[in-house]
C-alpha cells in the first residue's frame, strides 16, 4: 500500500489532553487512530477518562472550562478547530454516539415515530415519503418492526433491548463514517448484551461505518473489535489487536486486566462474555 493509501484508511487520527477547570488533567497527550470500517475498542476502568474522550471527539466539552487542546483529525478536519455550528452540522451525520441507557435517552413524551422524523429531519431534506423510507430502512437494519404499531409506541411501551436497538438505528440513520458507542450495552442484561453486541458487528460489516466501542469490560469488547486501546488514568497504556492484548499483553496494567478475567475465558478468548470488568 502507498503512503497515500494508506493514509487514506485513517478516519480519525487523534493526539490531545483535556482538564477540568480546577482539577489535573483527565488525559494526558492520548493518542489514537481509527481506521476506516475497524471496531476500536477503548477499556479503561470507570474514571480513567472514557466518556471525556467521547466528548471531546463529538465537541461537547465546555470549550471555556474544559478545552481540549492538541489535534482531533477526522477526514480532513480538525474538529478542535470548529464552531458549535459545524459541530451541530456533523454531529448524527458523520459522527454519532449511543450511551449507555436507552430509556433515558430517548424522549418518554414522543411516539418512536415523532423521535424518528426529528433524527431524520436534523440532516436531511426530502418528502415525507423519503422520511417514512429512512425509518423503515433504519428499523429493518437494527430486526425491529417497521408497521405503525410499533411506531405509535412510547418509549415506556418498550424493553430495554428495543429501546437500544431504537437509538442505534437513529445513530446510524445518516451513514455516519464514525460511531461512538459508550457503554452500549452495559446496563444491559446478559442476553441482550450479547444480541446488541451482534448487532454493532452486524452494522459494521454492512455498513463499513467505523465504530469506537467504549466499555469498562475488557471480555465483553473482545467478541466484537479489532483492536482495543487500553486507557489508565488518562494515558492510553497500550494499543494492539484484540488478539496480541489478549495472548500478549505488553504493558503491566494490561496484564493486570487480562489476570482478572477468569481462566475459561482464556481457553477461548476473545470471547462474548460478561464475566471480567476493569473495576
Ligand atoms: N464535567 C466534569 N467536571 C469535572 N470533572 C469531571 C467532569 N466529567 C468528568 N470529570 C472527571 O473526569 C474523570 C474522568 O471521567 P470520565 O471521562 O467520565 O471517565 P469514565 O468514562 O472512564 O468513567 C473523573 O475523575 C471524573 O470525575
Ligand atoms: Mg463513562
Amino acid at each position: 500500500m502507498s503512503s497515500d493509501a494508506s493514509q487514506n484508511q485513517i478516519l480519525l487520527s487523534a493526539h490531545f489532553s483535556v482538564r477540568y477547570a480546577g482539577k489535573p488533567p483527565v488525559l494526558r497527550g492520548v493518542q489514537l487512530e481509527i481506521q476506516r470500517g475497524e471496531v476500536l475498542g477503548l477499556v479503561g476502568q470507570s474514571g480513567s477518562g472514557k466518556s471525556t474522550l467521547a466528548m471531546a471527539i463529538l465537541g461537547l466539552l465546555d470549550k471555556k472550562r474544559s478545552p481540549a487542546e492538541g489535534t482531533i483529525r477526522f477526514e480532513d478536519i480538525d474538529l478542535l478547530q470548529l464552531s458549535e455550528r459545524q459541530l451541530r452540522a456533523l454531529r448524527g451525520r458523520s459522527i454519532a454516539l449511543v450511551l449507555q441507557s436507552p430509556l433515558s435517552s430517548l424522549n418518554p413524551a414522543l411516539k418512536i415515530r415523532t423521535q424518528f422524523k426529528e433524527a431524520w429531519r436534523a440532516h436531511a431534506s426530502g418528502t415525507s415519503a423519503d422520511c417514512a423510507d429512512a425509518i423503515r430502512n433504519s428499523l429493518q437494519g437494527v430486526s425491529l418492526p417497521s408497521d405503525d404499531e410499533f411506531l405509535r409506541k412510547y418509549p415506556s411501551q418498550m424493553s430495554v433491548g428495543q429501546a437500544q436497538r431504537v437509538l442505534i438505528a437513529m445513530a446510524v440513520m445518516h451513514r455516519p463514517a464514525l460511531l461512538i458507542a459508550d457503554e452500549a450495552t452495559s446496563a444491559l442484561d446478559v442476553i441482550t448484551q450479547s444480541e446488541i453486541l451482534a448487532l454493532f458487528r452486524e452494522l459494521n460489516h454492512s455498513t463499513g461505518m467505523a465504530i469506537l466501542y467504549i466499555s469498562h469490560d475488557l471480555a465483553s469488547v473482545a467478541g466484537i473489535c479489532d483492536r482495543i486501546a487500553i486507557l489508565h488514568q488518562g494515558e492510553i497504556v497500550e494499543c494492539g489487536t484484540t488478539n496480541q492484548i489478549f495472548t500478549n499483553p505488553q504493558h503491566e496494567y494490561t496484564q493486570r486486566l487480562m489476570a482478572a478475567i477468569p481462566r475459561l475465558m482464556h481457553a477461548n478468548a476473545p470471547l462474548h462474555a460478561k464475566t471480567a470488568t476493569a473495576q
